[in-house]
């Protein structure tokens, strides 16, 4: 298998047989009644420099029945050795002697990257700054193929913010890997897919699929008609910490919201999606509506990561 003992930095990485592999052993891990003994004896160090609340518990919880041991580093770096000062580097070195695999999140775009060139174990980038997220995008893609059966001639809308949701960078460059996709871009102007520069142009990379681009200014309701094609609709959290001015959050934090009558136009087939943490851009009256696929998406989290583990750790 092409991930044993490899690094997880981007979903750029992953060959067709990588997801394939996930997908197969996630399927394998939602049956099998015993898991305990697959990563018995060995250890994930899960270091959190930012707030996690999914990601962190449900690697925590995946390896705990896998039957392998956590260094939990989630409570804030404030308590370990971080506050005086160590580098990233150091840190990770450290628990390299530990841990056998190091899940680490941290606000700045490359740091996981970084952490990984000088780690002696698999780094599994758990979200860096408005970079990417690739574990998330694997449990983003298999709950799509979970719920519409399949990962290609998709009509996906990603809505929100595009320039700084790591979820969205990451699963949009999986799904462009599948003929016959293509992708609905909802944001307001200043939250648009193709502010995300720097080394990595994304927006150059998935751009033969970009169907239609929509930069809304009072509401969703301007998208209506990529809502209503929509086999997915992928909701995301405008990313209020990555603002440098409260001003400009607040001119756009409201400017893509679902509501009730918006759903009512999807298709019955459509899924709404979210990573979570949700704010106010889904209301809870969406939740019972058979079409809320978000917290099915969560729980397919816990597998996809059992999976993701026991492929880099090599079961
Ligand atoms: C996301 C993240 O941290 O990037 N959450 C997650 O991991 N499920 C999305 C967000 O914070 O909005």
């Amino acid at each position: 298998m092409t991930l044993k003992n490899q690094h997880v930095l981007t979903a750029s990485q992953f060959s067709e047989a990588d997801l394939a592999a996930v997908f197969m052993y996630a399927d394998a891990m939602q049956k099998r009644p015993d898991t305990r003994g697959l990563l018995a004896g060995r250890t994930l160090a899960c270091v959190f420099y930012e707030p996690s609340t999914r990601t962190s518990s449900s690697f925590i919880a995946a390896m705990t029945k896998l039957g392998g041991g956590v260094i939990p580093i989630t409570q804030g770096v404030q308590f370990s050795s971080v506050s005086k000062g160590e580098t990233l580097e150091d840190t990770i070195t450290t628990l390299g002697q530990y841990a056998d695999a190091i899940v680490l999140r941290h606000p700045e775009t490359g740091a996981v990257a970084r952490a990984a060139a000088v780690s002696p174990v698999p780094v599994i980038n758990a979200g860096d700054g408005i970079g990417e997220h690739p574990s998330q995008a694997l449990l983003d893609l298999y709950t799509i193929k979970q719920e519409t059966g399949r990962t290609e001639n998709l009509k996906v809308a990603f809505v929100g913010d595009l320039a700084h949701g790591r979820t969205v960078h990451s699963l949009i460059r999986l799904l462009n890997r599948y003929p016959g996709n293509e992708f609905h871009l909802i944001s307001p102007w200043l939250l648009r897919l193709d502010r995300t520069g720097g080394d990595s142009p994304l927006y150059e990379e998935v751009r033969g699929k970009v169907a239609q681009t929509y930069h809304v200014k009072a509401g969703l309701q301007e998208a209506i008609g990529a809502i209503e094609q929509a086999d997915v609709v992928y909701m995301t959290r405008v990313q209020k910490e990555r603002f440098i001015d409260a001003e400009g959050y607040a001119e756009v934090k409201d400017s893509c919201l679902l509501n009730p009558e918006l759903v009512s136009c999807m298709k019955p087939s459509a899924r709404i999606l979210h990573p979570l943490p949700r704010v106010n851009e889904i209301p809870t009256v969406i939740d019972a509506d058979p079409r809320a696929a978000y917290f099915r998406q969560v729980r397919a989290g816990l597998h996809v990561r059992m999976a993701l583990l026991s492929l880099v750790l090599g079961v």
